[in-house]
């Protein structure tokens, strides 16, 4: 049977075994030291994203010809209950990609108000965003200066929001943000470099005060790596529903060692452990899952694994 279960089918099962029996680890209990600082050396980068969408074939084409990614797979899974299409700006083994599902059952996405945004770094916003106009993006937001920095904002079909952001030399890859809310940015800003082995690069307040963020990621700074800002106010919601954006591939060189991280962390900060280390027979590939205290799911892959080009 094992082999006949798709991919959300064992995060589900995963989810509803873990609900059901919690467990203590002491062989992890051993490895803390250790683990803990491993995560900082460990080889990560941002792999994939996961949003479901309402109608796959008008998001491939307004995230292809209205935002310029390429189109690089193409599937339909009739086991796991789904048709994908997986879209960048570049090749799955060096840029961070989008994976689209259209649901069999469904054609509703709820995205809730705590996803925020993908960012799309571009030397001209304006261009960007007439062309994303053009193919079916809706502009709310026109390009502005903010901090010297132009950029604007489009909202596609789903009511996915895109920001455009202006930037000098030409991006190594485009789509370098993503934008989560979360209820406490300091609980936040914790989890993710101790349990992800994230940097953070700073935190900001807009000129009114009321929001604060904190801009993380893996490269050495803010302008060689994939972002994730995390940004707070004051009505933050963990969890409101929400099932457009579902989760966050992230590499590893050992998912295991991940899964400990994920078990030490998650007790101290808050999260879940969504799906113990598996190699899902189908694709092989190793992988392992947990959530973060806003209920934000990330998946850590075999980085080998992934270079296959299975997942
Ligand atoms: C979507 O696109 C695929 C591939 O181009 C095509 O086979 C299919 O008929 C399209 N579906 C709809 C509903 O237009
Ligand atoms: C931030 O979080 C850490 C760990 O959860 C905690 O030790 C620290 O006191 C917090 N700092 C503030 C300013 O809340
Ligand atoms: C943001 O504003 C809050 C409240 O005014 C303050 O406590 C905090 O230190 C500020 N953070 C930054 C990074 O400026
Ligand atoms: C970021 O790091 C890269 C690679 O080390 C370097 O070329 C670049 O100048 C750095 N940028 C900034 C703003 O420090
Ligand atoms: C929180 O406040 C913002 C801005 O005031 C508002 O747009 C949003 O709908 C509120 N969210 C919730 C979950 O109440």
């Amino acid at each position: 049977m094992a082999n006949k279960m798709g991919l959300s089918s064992i995060i589900l099962c995963s989810l509803l075994i873990f609900s059901l029996i919690i467990k203590t680890s002491f062989a992890a209990r051993n490895l803390n030291e250790n683990v803990l600082e491993w995560v900082k050396k460990d080889h990560r980068r941002f792999l994939r994203a996961v949003i479901h969408v309402s109608d796959l074939n008008n998001s491939i084409k307004t995230y292809t010809q209205g935002f310029g990614m390429k189109l690089l797979k193409r599937r339909k899974f009739t086991d796991r209950g789904y048709e994908d299409a997986i879209v960048g700006f570049g090749p799955q083994n060096t840029h961070f990609l989008l994976e689209m599902r259209q649901r069999d059952e469904s054609n509703n996405v709820f995205i809730g108000t705590e996803f925020g945004y993908f960012g799309i770094s571009t030397q001209d916003v304006y261009k960007s965003m007439e062309q994303a106009r053009r193919n079916g993006a809706v502009v709310i937001q026109e390009p502005e200066k903010v901090d010297q920095t132009i950029s604007g904002m489009v909202k596609d079909e789903n009511g996915y929001q895109f920001k455009f952001i202006q930037c000098i030399s030409a991006p190594i890859d485009p789509l370098s943000q993503i934008m989560l809310r979360v209820q406490d940015l300091n609980i936040s800003t914790n989890f993710y470099s101790k349990a992800l082995g994230m940097k953070l690069f700073k935190t900001q307040n807009n000129s009114q005060g009321q929001l604060t963020w904190g801009i993380m990621g893996y490269g050495r700074n803010e302008s060689e790596t994939t972002l994730l800002k995390l940004e707070t106010r004051n009505n933050i919601s963990r969890n409101d529903g929400r099932d457009g954006y579902s989760m966050l591939y992230i590499s590893t060189e050992d998912v295991k060692k991940s899964n400990e991280v994920a078990k030490l962390v998650t007790k101290e900060l808050g999260g879940n452990i969504i799906m113990e280390p598996v190699l899902v027979p189908t694709i092989n590939v190793k992988m392992t899952g947990f959530s973060d205290p806003d209920a934000w799911r990330m998946i850590m892959v075999d980085n080998k694994d992934y270079q296959r080009g299975t997942l």
